[in-house]
């Protein structure tokens, strides 16, 4: 196996911002409660005219443009996102055409929060294989359209948003180090969108009960989410013979900053060496990992060689965590495919 790692990143927010401030004219909330109880001050909303797609598209072309890799490159694209355009075709092929990505294959991946994480470990393992050179892996949600905003549960905690990497092969040593996934599908109950599917397909009915937005049991998402994530966490550093000391950034999925900070303090890790961008976007999902790394590398915080773990819990369950050795600027390894 041959080792695959980032070798380019990118972002794209869409430029609406919805301050918390906003969100009390229409439910009844605060400022103040939503930013003790999540640490969220603001996030993105996507306009009328975009879509998923839209927002993938402007990532994508970043993370292309800074890995310095052509999309007609590309040998495959997935979307990890639970709000794609529509039900089929998948995001991923839209994106594909839009970019021009002839030789690519394309999907989407839906595994919660996680998926960015999912992708990352299969895009790696597809390079390290021999199958693929360059893969895009975006995360990108457009939650606004799929929110109760009557919900104060909920609606205060979503935004909108996408991140891009590309993979490619790297120097031995750099990439991706080690990964652990799980899933446990009996926490299905406790995050979900009920209606849309074949179990309940779209009707008045579904419209008029609001089963087409998030259903979310805050309380016992949280619980899970502390314990997996620190769990997990320690057994990818430990498959690759680290501790968590010798992380110099943590980069966590952001849904919430009482989640983040139990991980941390678990973990035992200094607050300066954990990304944090869910003050200004919210919770992202698939997209919250991806901009934070975008962000960390663009503004110097993440250089060649450093060792960054990810971490991310959402919906299925699903959870994981992987370590891996900031391969961008490490330089690329022979072709493959
Ligand atoms: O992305 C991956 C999956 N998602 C997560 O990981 C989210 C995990 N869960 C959470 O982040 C937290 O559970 C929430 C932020 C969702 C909720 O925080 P909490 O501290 O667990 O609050 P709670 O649900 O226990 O609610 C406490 C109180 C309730 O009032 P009562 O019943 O005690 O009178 C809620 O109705 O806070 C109330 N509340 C609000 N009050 C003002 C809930 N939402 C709001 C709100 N504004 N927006």
């Amino acid at each position: 196996m041959g080792a695959a790692g980032i070798i380019g990143t990118g972002s794209y927010l869409p430029e609406e911002v919805v301050t918390n401030e906003d969100l009390t004219q229409i439910v009844d909330t605060s400022d103040a409660w939503i930013r003790e109880r999540t640490g969220i001050r603001e996030r993105r909303r996507a306009s009328a005219l975009q879509a998923t797609s839209d927002l993938c598209l402007e990532a994508a072309r970043q993370a292309l443009d800074d890995a310095g890799v052509r999309a007609a490159e590309l040998d495959l694209i997935i979307v990890a996102t639970v709000t794609p355009d529509m039900a089929f075709p998948a995001t991923g092929c839209l994106v594909q055409d839009r970019l021009g990505a002839r030789k690519a294959w394309a999907f989407d991946l839906e595994a919660g929060c996680s998926g960015f994480l999912y992708g990352l470990v299969l895009g790696g393992q597809l390079i390290g294989g021999g199958f693929a050179r360059y893969v895009l892996l975006i995360g990108a949600e457009t939650f606004s359209r799929i929110v109760n905003w009557s919900d104060r549960n909920t609606c205060v905690l979503f935004g909108d948003g996408a991140g891009a990497v590309v993979l490619g092969p790297v120097p031995e040593g750099y990439g991706i180090l080690a990964a652990k996934m799980a899933a446990d599908g009996s926490g299905g109950k406790w995050l979900f969108q009920p209606a849309g599917g074949s179990r309940l397909p779209a009707s008045e009915a579904t419209v008029q009960q609001r089963l087409h937005t998030i259903h979310m049991q805050g309380r016992e998402v949280f619980r899970f989410a502390v314990r997996y994530m620190e769990e997990v966490s320690l057994a990818s550093l430990q498959q690759c013979g680290l501790a968590p000391a010798d992380i110099d950034l943590f980069v966590p999925h952001q849904a919430n900053l009482r989640i983040i900070d139990a991980a941390r303090r678990r973990l035992g890790l200094p607050e300066e060496k954990v990304a944090i961008n869910l003050d200004r976007y919210g919770n992202m999902s698939s997209a919250s990992i991806p901009v934070a790394l975008d962000e960390a590398s663009r503004t110097g915080q993440l250089k060649a060689g450093d060792r960054v773990l990810l971490a991310a819990f959402g919906a299925g369950f699903t959870w994981g965590a992987a370590v891996v050795r900031w391969s961008k600027d490490a330089g690329r390894t022979g072709a493959r495919l």
